[in-house]
């Protein structure tokens, strides 16, 4: 049992030569095979976090919808799991949209977000016929029904809702608040508006409401109070107008060994029975509900390969490993101050007997990836794994210092297959025009 059995991908061993092993394959022969930084998924998880909520949603809001949040990752092969496992897909942006057609999801699975979607991106959608437009704000909706109405079609649209509920967890991925960028809030009647302006939109078709309170929840209770306000600006709305609901996702997952999520049963059973019931009790018709998981499907399947360069100890001070990644492949840390727990690939048995600070190696003082990270006593060429790194690693990856975004190989039973090159150099200078 590693000490870190609730953060690694579910298959994650020790090898007899004490290497880290995920979906059978060994990582240390992995990061010597395709270089380092290396994004190592367990492909298999994947497919059961995904199957898992389909079938959690079935047995708790049957008629539902399982809609990935492609932001979390959006290579081509997990759209393909998500594809092949009967799920939606949520996507935030045109290259989103690029990226789930290419991957050969029926476009009536897919629902766009997005809280400044510009007219190419409204343009693509329609064009494609996607099923859902969530819709964040009047400017958008008059660009909706322009657009839908060139092409003599009625849109399905949610229309995104804050609904004045703070979850507890980071101010920088809280959403449900008032004070946000993202949807209409219910102060101030701004969220009546809207349901007005697609009422009066002829080119629009209004099926109801989404509201994502916020992310790496563990915390389920905000889901009751959020429930009933929606359930109430239903009825304002008019009893059985809004048909569909989608919740958002949020569901947090394990990042450090202490950290205890509930469970994807437990995440749906409780945005079923807080939407039924708040429904129920303010006698209306039970809504066909939506939840759109990112994070809780990619997040604990992925992992992140390091070599480790330069230590540097100071005395009475703190000792400094540096990697060969950073913020450029892992921004989660300098974001919002996310907590990562490594540890040694080719000693994973080895005993974490010393702190030390891993940063990356960009020229910012911030870019630290692990502020106090216990580890064994560290050397040249170790390769140091950060767990749980399968959601908003990859997707919000950068070239920053010309630095080569990292390649991604998927592994299962023991086999592996790169499904993401590793940048080149001359990927990074390829758009620019002398
Ligand atoms: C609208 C929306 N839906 C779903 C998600 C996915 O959230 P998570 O990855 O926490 O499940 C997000 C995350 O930011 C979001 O903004």
């Amino acid at each position: 049992m590693l000490a870190l059995d609730q953060v690694l991908p579910p298959s994650a061993t020790v090898t007899s030569q004490g290497h880290l092993s995920v979906g059978g394959c060994d990582l240390v022969e992995l990061a010597e095979e395709h270089g380092t930084p290396l994004v190592v998924y367990d492909a298999g998880a994947l497919r059961a976090m995904a199957r898992t909520y389909r079938e959690a949603v079935a047995r708790h809001a049957p008629g539902g919808e399982v809609v990935y949040a492609s932001k979390a990752y959006f290579g081509l092969a997990m759209l393909g799991i998500i594809r092949e496992e009967g799920l939606s897909v949520d996507v935030a942006s045109g290259g989103e949209l690029h990226a789930a057609l290419r991957a050969g999801f029926d476009p009536a699975r897919i629902h766009l977000h997005g809280n400044n979607k510009d007219a190419h991106e409204v343009a693509a959608a329609l064009d494609a016929g996607v099923g859902t437009v969530v819709v964040d704000n009047l400017h958008e909706i008059a660009l909706l029904e322009r657009e839908a109405a060139a092409r003599g079609i009625r849109q399905r649209v949610l229309l995104r809702i804050t609904p004045g509920i703070s979850p507890s967890t980071h101010a920088h991925i809280a959403t449900g608040q008032s004070d946000s960028k993202f949807g209409f809030p219910l102060a101030g009647r701004m969220a009546h508006a809207g349901v007005e302006a697609v009422r009066r939109s002829p080119h629009l078709a209004f099926e109801g409401i989404h509201a994502h309170l916020g992310s790496q929840l563990f915390d389920l209770s905000v889901y009751r109070p959020a429930a009933d306000v929606l359930a109430g600006f239903a009825v304002e709305v008019g009893p059985g107008d809004i048909t569909t609901v989608d919740i958002g996702g949020g569901l947090g997952i394990a990042y450090t060994a202490d950290d205890r999520p509930p469970s994807v049963d437990t995440f749906v059973e409780t945005l079923a029975e807080a939407v039924h019931d708040a429904w129920r009790a303010h006698g209306l018709p039970l809504p066909r509900l939506v939840t759109e998981p990112g994070r809780s499907i990619a997040g604990r399947a992925g992992v992140t390969l390091y070599r480790v360069g330069a230590i540097k100890p100071i005395e009475g001070v703190r000792t400094y490993a540096s990697v060969d990644g950073g913020m450029s492949d892992l921004l989660r840390p300098m974001l919002y101050g996310a907590v990562y727990e490594p540890l040694v690939a080719n000693r994973a048995d080895a005993e974490p007997t010393e702190v030390v600070r891993l940063v990356g190696k960009h020229c910012e003082s911030s870019d630290v990836l692990v502020g106090e990270a216990h580890l064994p006593p560290l050397e040249v060429g170790d390769l140091v794994c950060v767990p749980a790194t399968g959601a908003y690693g990859v997707s919000m990856a950068s070239n920053y210092n010309g630095q080569r975004r990292p390649a991604v190989v998927f592994c299962e039973n023991g086999a592996s297959r790169v499904v993401t090159r590793r940048e080149t150099y001359d990927d990074i200078i390829a758009r620019d025009v002398l």
